[in-house]
């Protein structure tokens, strides 16, 4: 991209560029993780992880410019190729062809942004927002945020706050921060892929630990979880409430794990973009968070998102909590990335953390609702052991017949036109299980379980244990 001149007011002046060099090696990695953003993968992107091909341009660009000579082959870096595509399209592309599918595989409700938040967005388009904004975001935003942390999380200053564009662009930022080459990570899983992946694609080496199940549910051995936080570990990722599992990390785990960190300068970078979608104590608003223990200027990286709680994943809209140390190189880091988020998003931002508190509220209690109701449903059916977690907007289910759970969702998405996503799509530890996205109209989770019972007894005999 080129020079980029910013026209607001606020922030008259162009950040310089810096010179910087990334070295990427070979690396390796324990577990092998489907990859990249649920569903966003484009049809010919699926074709292109399939059978890498030369690219179109490479011909001309080299005549053009001999420096730029394709690599052996005219292929991506063996980091990239080594990232495994998304076995949830894997699911959805078996469902081509057929007529009536009833989707709960993506991590998405079926609502549309509340119509406060969309008009803002119009108006600011309509009074010409449409400029390159400061890296870090709109200073009206970012006080927005640190107003909106500040209120769940304790005191926390606009400095500490970065815009990005959504989510999996914070978690790309925070990992480019702290993780080179050869870097160890640690992650949690099942997981959802991105986390795993993304220290991947920087030549990090990752290496996961397990949350366990049983009749409680998902828990974590957190023994193990500080065993595998090796004084030689960069970065631990980690993300409560989880996707797929919906498990919650509880404050006492929080704080053994932030003392161990602490201890051995090992970065925490804590996903915590379901934090609104708990269901805990009435009176909680928020699931329990590294920001409630953490001061703001300290080895934590906290990402957020307005995907979830305010209903606007097509938006591209998130931020992230950072210590102020780490901004400057931040931006720099935005700048060569995105360059900023799009301005009249980041108006609407505002709205949508000033005045969305009563429909975020509402959307848990629906959730809430349509957690209890799936559940419920799911635990009449034979073959299914599945209960009820407290964060996120998932069931994550033992299924009888699911230990290849994708041959298994592959099917039912072709003979029960029910789309589940499978559990090992979320790592090898997710194997044996199916996530249900319960973010929807009630009535049509009654149709999926309808679905799905009708599938087990007309068998599914080739999945379902006797
Ligand atoms: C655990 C987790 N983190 C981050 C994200 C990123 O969401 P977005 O990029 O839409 O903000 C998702 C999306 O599903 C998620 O499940």
């Amino acid at each position: 991209m080129g020079v980029t001149v910013f026209r607001s007011p606020r922030y008259p002046i162009a950040r310089v560029a810096a010179s910087g060099k990334t070295h990427f090696t070979h690396f390796t990695h324990r577990v092998r993780f489907q990859p990249a953003k649920e569903g966003s993968m484009s049809a010919s992107a699926a074709a292109s992880s399939a059978s890498p091909s030369t690219p179109l341009s490479s011909a001309s660009s080299s005549l053009d410019h001999p420096h730029d000579a394709p690599a052996a082959g005219g292929l991506a870096r063996d980091a990239v190729r080594a990232l495994r595509s998304s076995q949830i399209r894997e699911v959805a592309n078996a469902g081509f062809g057929v007529a009536d599918v009833l989707p709960f595989w993506f991590g998405e409700s079926d609502r549309a942004t509340p119509p406060f938040i969309r008009e803002a967005a119009a108006q600011a388009l309509t009074r010409g927002d449409t400029f390159y904004t400061h890296n870090l975001g709109i200073a009206p935003l970012r006080e927005a945020l640190a107003r909106y942390v500040s209120a769940l999380h304790g005191p926390t200053s606009a400095d500490n706050i970065a815009v990005t564009s959504a989510g999996v662009n914070a978690l790309m930022l925070a990992a480019q921060l702290v993780v080179g080459a050869g870097d160890r990570v640690v992650a949690v899983t099942p997981l959802w892929p991105n986390l795993v992946e993304i220290p991947k694609i920087l030549g990090a080496s990752v290496e996961t630990v397990s949350l366990g199940y049983d009749e409680r549910g998902w828990t974590l051995d957190l023994d193990a979880l500080l065993a595998a936080l090796t004084p030689e570990t960069k970065l631990l990722m980690i993300n409560s409430p989880n996707n797929p599992t919906g498990w919650v990390m509880t404050r006492d785990e929080q704080r053994a794990v932030l003392a161990h960190c602490r201890r051995h300068g090992i970065w925490i970078v804590a996903d915590e973009v379901y934090e609104r979608l708990y269901y805990g104590e009435a009176g909680e608003l928020a699931a329990p968070s590294f920001l409630d223990l953490a001061s703001r200027d300290e080895g934590l990286i906290c990402v957020n998102s307005f995907s979830k709680a305010w209903l606007m994943t097509g938006w591209r809209l998130g931020w992230m909590v950072a210590p102020r140390a780490l901004m400057d190189d931040l931006g720099k880091l935005v700048e060569y990335n995105t360059s900023c988020a799009p301005s009249f998003v980041q108006q609407a931002g505002i709205v949508a953390v000033e005045q969305g508190e009563a429909s975020t509220r509402a959307l848990v209690a629906d959730l809430r609702a349509s957690r209890d109701h799936l559940a419920a449903a799911l635990a009449r059916l034979p073959g299914v052991d599945v209960k009820a977690p407290h964060g996120a907007m998932y069931l994550f289910f033992r299924l009888a017949g699911a230990e290849r759970s994708l041959d298994l969702c592959k099917a039912l998405v072709r003979e029960a036109g029910l789309g589940l996503a499978p559990g090992s799509a979320f790592g090898p530890q997710g194997e044996g299980f199916v996530r249900w996205c319960y973010a929807c109209d009630p009535a049509r989770l009654d149709a999926g379980v309808e679905r799905l019972a009708r599938y087990l007894e007309r068998g599914g005999e080739r999945h379902v244990a006797r």
